[in-house]
């Protein structure tokens, strides 16, 4: 190898493959270290020559805040959509219709119909030039930034024979442990749940800032190719022909030689889709023989040659006996319908959420109404409507109630928010105790040997009633204590004097202030670095950072502004609980506010001494230029591409020397 640029060439093709391997293969060929070694290899050599950056690189995954709306874009081919049916007899009638004139057998082929949303790519010269959302079927939205970071897209083809530009497309589709998590992350941050991973999907590929698409996991099979040049002969080889440049094709695609295994696919598929970790809402079927698709062709809105055979929704009835509200740790009331225990797609149901007090209403619920259940895609089952028919004249209206079940508090509900909320923060038992259990976590302060019936029953006797409390327990006194005796008593000390060594971003995250989940905890932790900085920043202050909303700032600073959480905070403190970033010392708060991205080759220190300089001094370092940008630190050799950017958003470049004067200059 004689060149830097063969080198990140020749990376760059390596990484593509062993992605190809992992994500698209399902069959990867490399440990992870290894991978990972590589790829910092290449980031490295990609930030010391910027005139050799590429959009396509695998580096480029991450993606990047510059954002600002989508553009919209016409498809090439529009996008249609299929008629959709429920039952086995319209797709036997669909296959009468179509065969009445032609002699032989029609081969199928079956393929899962995925439930998220769908896209159309276009690809150039073997690599990815643009991705398009359905929008209306002729115009979508331009969200190549947000594609670019979902793994099981290609970015580069492999092979001799590409077709010079094509569409393909597919569905961008969420598995259930992403939709899991992510539901659990907001709920920790206190924001609304997404519905189901469907809703999740389409959402997560129309965020603004593709960094955030990044880290939604999301997913994606390909199913339909099309060119200036019609794709000739079966479906089904075109689909192994693609799979073979490198798209993601699902391996449960299968050719069927009649009808007859058409209906078998479909069978099979209605019982075991419950195993398939994605959700998928049907079967397409698609007629295998693509002379014979362009024979039968389309109407307006779909083709005749596929239809899709869509699941029931898994549904029962049940009667409604009683509706009971619980109270979580944030104060927020949720209705739960009891119900009288039923069976639903192999699990007995007993509870269903309803979510808040519009939902209710817009069901107009009675007691001991006879309600329909349901498990869609998304886990907890959901009550979508009332058999009137079994409505008792006398049956009572199921009402929100307007006090807290625990503590009889006047229940408040700020405008714009669907949830009511008890406000008696300090004083209501579930609050309290969810408080503790928040802090005591896995994710937060990760104390070992405390569980919730622990929590119950130190707060039974007065010993536990706010975070603070945890850490005057005494050895003593909890190894009297029924049920515990003097070993659990022993861990649970030394579980807590561990949790005090828990980094700043996790103390932050176990306070449980509305909106600041861990995520933004680290956020938080990074640009403040302790809790004094923090406790007196202003909204202004906060919102700088990035990630960093009006809302999550204002409850920031209305937590901190309550004298019941100063004491907690100082009594914490107290106890010797960390409340700085233990990482590197802050020399000055210089740069605080300053988001500086570096660029160029450098002689008088690396790029990762200034990488350092910048934390340091209290800026914050990026690797994207966006409107947040404070300025450029410049070296020489600035990437052309860079260099336009700033241009173009008038953002100042400081020279190293410049730089070094800045954050040594004693009288700034
Ligand atoms: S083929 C012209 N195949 O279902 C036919 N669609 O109602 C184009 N979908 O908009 C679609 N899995 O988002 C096709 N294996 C599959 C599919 C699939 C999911 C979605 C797609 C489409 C909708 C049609």
């Amino acid at each position: 190898m004689n060149s830097v640029h063969d080198k990140i060439i020749s990376l760059r093709e390596s990484l593509h493959k062993y992605n190809r391997a992992y994500y698209i293969e399902n069959n990867p060929t490399i440990s992870d270290e290894t991978f990972d070694k590589l790829m910092r290899e290449l980031v490295e050599l990609e930030n010391q020559h910027p005139e050799f950056a590429d959009i396509n690189s695998p580096t480029q995954r991450v993606g990047s805040d510059l954002s600002g709306g989508f553009s919209q874009y016409k498809h090439n081919f529009p996008m249609l959509s299929l008629d959709n049916t429920y039952s086995v007899e319209e797709i036997l009638n669909w296959h009468t219709r179509i065969s009445r004139n032609i002699g032989s057998e029609i081969t199928y082929t079956c393929e899962l119909k995925f439930d998220g949303t769908s896209i159309s790519l276009t690809y150039e010269h073997g690599r990815l030039l643009r991705a398009v959302t359905r929008g209306d079927g002729e115009v979508g939205d331009d969200v190549t930034n947000n594609v670019r970071t979902i793994n099981s897209i290609p970015l580069v083809l492999q092979g001799d024979e590409l077709p010079e530009l094509f569409d393909i497309r597919g569905e961008i589709f969420m598995s259930y442990a992403t939709f899991d998590s992510l539901n659990q992350e907001r709920a920790e941050a206190g924001l609304p749940l997404w519905a189901n991973p469907r809703n999740s999907a389409a959402g997560s590929l129309k965020l603004l800032d593709s960094k955030e698409t990044a880290k939604r996991n999301l997913e994606a099979y390909l199913y339909a190719f099309y060119s200036a040049e019609p794709p000739k002969g079966s479906h089904y080889n075109n689909l192994m022909t693609l799979r073979n440049m490198g798209f993601r094709i699902s391996e449960h695609t299968k050719r069927c030689r009649n009808i007859n295994e058409v209906v078998a696919f479909i069978e099979f598929w209605t019982e075991e889709r419950h195993k398939l970790n994605f959700p998928i809402d049907g079967i397409v079927i698609k007629v295998d023989d693509v002379a014979l698709q362009n024979e039968l062709g389309n109407t307006a809105k779909s083709p005749r040659w596929a239809v899709a055979y869509k699941f029931q929704a898994e549904q029962v009835k049940t009667r409604l006996p009683a509706v009971t509200f619980q109270v979580g740790r944030t104060g927020a009331v949720t209705p739960v319908a009891n119900l009288e225990p039923v069976l639903l797609a192999g699990t007995t149901v007993k509870r269903a959420s309803l979510h808040n007090a519009d939902i209710i209403a817009a069901l107009d619920l009675h007691l001991n109404d006879m309600v329909m259940v349901e498990k869609g895609g998304e886990i907890i089952p959901k009550i979508v409507g009332v058999d009137m028919d079994f409505r008792d004249k006398s049956a009572k209206k199921v009402e929100f109630i307007t006090h807290c079940p625990e503590c009889g508090s006047l229940l408040v509900r700020t405008e714009g928010e669907t949830a009511f909320y008890c406000p008696n923060e300090t004083f209501c038992p579930p609050q309290i105790k969810g408080k503790i259990e928040h802090f005591i976590g896995r994710k937060a302060m990760n104390i070992e040997n405390i569980g919730p019936e622990t929590v119950d029953l130190l707060f039974s006797k007065n010993m536990l009633n706010n975070i603070a409390d945890l850490y005057d327990l005494d050895y003593l006194q909890l190894s009297m204590l029924d049920g515990l005796g003097p070993k659990s008593a022993a861990n649970i000390m030394q579980s807590l004097e561990n949790s005090k060594k828990a980094g700043f971003d996790r103390v932050l995250f176990a306070l449980g202030i509305r909106y600041v989940g861990s995520t933004v905890a680290q956020k938080l932790a990074k640009a403040f670095r302790n809790i004094e900085a923090l406790a007196s920043a202003s909204v202004e202050q906060l919102i700088v950072v990035d990630e960093i909303g009006q809302r999550i700032a204002e409850s920031v600073v209305a937590w901190f502004s309550k004298e019941t959480n100063k004491t907690i905070i100082a009594r914490l403190a107290k106890a010797g609980v960390k409340f700085e970033l233990n990482a590197r010392e802050t020399l000055s708060s210089k740069l605080a506010g300053k988001t500086i991205v570096i660029s160029g080759s450098f002689e008088q220190h690396t790029r990762d001494d200034y990488k350092n300089m910048i934390e340091t001094h209290g800026g914050k370092n990026s690797g994207s230029i966006s409107k947040s940008t404070s300025f450029l630190l410049g070296g020489s050799n600035i990437g052309p591409s860079k260099l336009e950017k700033i241009k173009k958003l008038g953002i100042p470049i400081v020279s190293e020397t410049e730089f070094l004067n800045l954050i040594n200059d004693e009288t700034f």
